[in-house]
């Protein structure tokens, strides 16, 4: 057991941002170490962020289908129950295979893991606090993708059982009768969804007027706030929470009208509070080597990753910009291959977001209320899914495709989706953006008939030529 290591890279976090980096470093030929504090690789995303929380969603709609809806469709299934301990461990088996397959990946491609606490001690090293003691790391270049950690709630202690964050929420002992979600963003709709449909009585307290977070497009934000009231979920829009306390087995939670006035307590057996993330650094010893975080706790970094240090890089949760697993992929990608010389571009207007409610919303790009803000003439291209035979025969028609194109020279600006599907249809969206495409161009390309991503393609149609075919 060595003490003292050589590296071209340390990546200090394992999270999708950090591991792919260091799978990617490691091909381009540099001696690579990964640094990662918890017992298990993978970062938030892959432990209490997306996937356990993906595995809840898609067993408890799997539920909701087969109680609500599989008689209509000619299933007979008898009486539906639901195990939750046996959803749970199916969620937990999701993750260990996940994150197994990381260090399977690391072995395979030579990079290696540092277990323990990772702290920049000068630009050139890097000390671990481990289980087994201090280990010291003197490499070429650090890169830092500690990722994020939940925004606390003032005054509020979170004891994730009855007052919890997200982390607490993929882990609870039953189905709580009652929930108070305090943000109606992307964790608050998501595992809002799961107890609903598990049979909570769940209702999303938000400060806007609009729910889905930040970027949503505002007509998806009413057509999802719609649907999902349709489902059985609650919400309280405008309005600020002032407190939260335990008073004997309950959670009374008090509420006030953001505009002032009009207070009322609320009762639940459990409060889960989901008002966003922050940029996680403690005990990275920033300030030994004078990295300055900003206003918002984020590390700065330039277009090519690069921090104020030459040789310290960061990239992911941690720096600028959404706080998704795929940005901090690409950018742990882009910034490795700029360190062995390669270009280094990253079009933070094609980045994906995806609420993995039901229907799913996806989206990239702009937003009406940005093109109006911006003061720039669009056109707009709508289509939807009770119009798309696919949806219409799935029994899915909920929703629309939206494609918004500039109005003189129809290169798409931005598409908006809520329907079946919409988190994966996102994808083509994507990449018809990427690579500058016009409305035209996708309406013109063929595509399967009958698939739901022809909403998609009548939706660019509508846009380029102001008339689709199917409706
Ligand atoms: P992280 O995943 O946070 O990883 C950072 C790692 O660094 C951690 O393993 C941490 O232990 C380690 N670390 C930190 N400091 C040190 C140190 N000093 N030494 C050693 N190790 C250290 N995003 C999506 O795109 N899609 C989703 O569906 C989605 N769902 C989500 C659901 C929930 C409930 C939550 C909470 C988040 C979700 N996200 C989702 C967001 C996603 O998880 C993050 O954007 C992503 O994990 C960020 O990756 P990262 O590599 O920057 O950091
Ligand atoms: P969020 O930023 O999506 O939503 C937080 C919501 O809480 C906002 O609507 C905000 O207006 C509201 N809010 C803030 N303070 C409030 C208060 N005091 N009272 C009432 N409402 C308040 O943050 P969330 O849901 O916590 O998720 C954190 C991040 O995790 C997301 O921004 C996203 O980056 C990531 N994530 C991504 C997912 C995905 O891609 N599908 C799923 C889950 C999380």
């Amino acid at each position: 057991y060595a003490t003292t290591h050589e590296a071209d890279i340390v990546v200090i976090g394992s999270g999708p941002g950090g591991y792919v980096a260091a799978i990617k470093a490691a091909q381009l030929g540099l001696k690579t170490i990964s640094v990662e504090k918890d017992p298990s690789l993978g970062g938030t995303c892959l432990n209490v962020g997306c996937i356990p929380s993906k595995a809840l969603l898609h067993n408890s709609h799997l539920y909701h289908m087969a109680k609500h809806d599989f008689k209509h469709r000619g299933i007979e299934v008898g009486e539906v129950k639901f195990d939750f301990n046996a959803m749970m461990t199916y969620k937990a088996n999701a993750v260990k295979a996940l994150t197994g397959g990381i260090a399977m990946l690391f072995n395979k491609n030579k990079v290696q893991l540092v277990r323990g606490v990772g702290s920049i001690v000068a630009p050139n090293k890097v000390q671990v606090q481990g289980e087994k003691g201090v280990e010291t790391i003197n490499t070429k270049n650090i890169l830092i993708a500690t990722g994020s950690e939940v925004t606390p709630f003032p005054g509020v202690t979170f004891d994730e059982q009855q007052i919890i964050t997200s982390t607490g929420a993929l882990s609870l002992s039953k189905v709580p009768k009652k929930m108070l979600v305090i943000g109606a963003g992307v964790i608050g709709l998501e595992l809002g969804s799961v107890y609903q449909r598990l049979g909570a009585d769940v209702t999303a307290i938000e400060f806007l007027e609009s729910i889905g977070g930040v970027g949503i497009d505002g007509e998806v934000s009413k057509t999802l706030q719609k649907i999902l009231t349709k489902q059985g979920m609650n919400f309280k829009l405008g309005t600020k929470v002032t407190g939260v306390k335990k008073e004997g087995g309950a959670i009374k939670v008090d509420v006030e009208a953001a505009k002032g006035g009009n207070k009322e307590t609320l009762d639940c057996d459990v409060v889960l509070i989901s008002v966003g993330r922050r940029p996680y650094t403690a005990g990275l010893g920033l300030d030994k080597v004078g990295i300055a975080l900003d206003d918002r706790g984020r590390v700065p970094v330039n277009n090519k990753f690069q921090t104020t240090v030459p040789g310290i890089y960061a990239i992911g949760d941690v720096i600028h910009g959404p706080m998704l697993a795929h940005k901090a992929e690409d950018e742990g990608i882009v910034c490795v291959e700029g360190i062995k010389g390669m270009p280094v571009h990253f079009n933070y207007d094609a980045i994906p977001s995806v609420i993995y409610t039901s229907p799913e919303v996806g989206w990239v790009g702009k937003t009406e209320e940005d093109l109006k803000k911006e003061g720039r003439a669009y056109k707009v291209g709508k289509f939807p899914f009770l119009a798309n035979s696919r949806a219409k025969t799935n029994g899915e028609p909920d929703g629309f495709v939206k494609v918004l194109a500039d109005k003189a020279t129809d290169i798409i600006l931005g598409t908006h989706i809520i329907g079946p599907g919409g988190g994966e249809l996102i994808n083509e969206a994507v990449l018809a953006q990427e690579y500058g495409a016009a409305a035209e161009d996708v309406a013109r390309v063929c595509h399967a008939h009958p698939t739901c991503a022809e909403a998609l393609r009548e939706a660019n149609l509508a846009a380029y030529i102001g008339k689709p075919i199917n409706f």
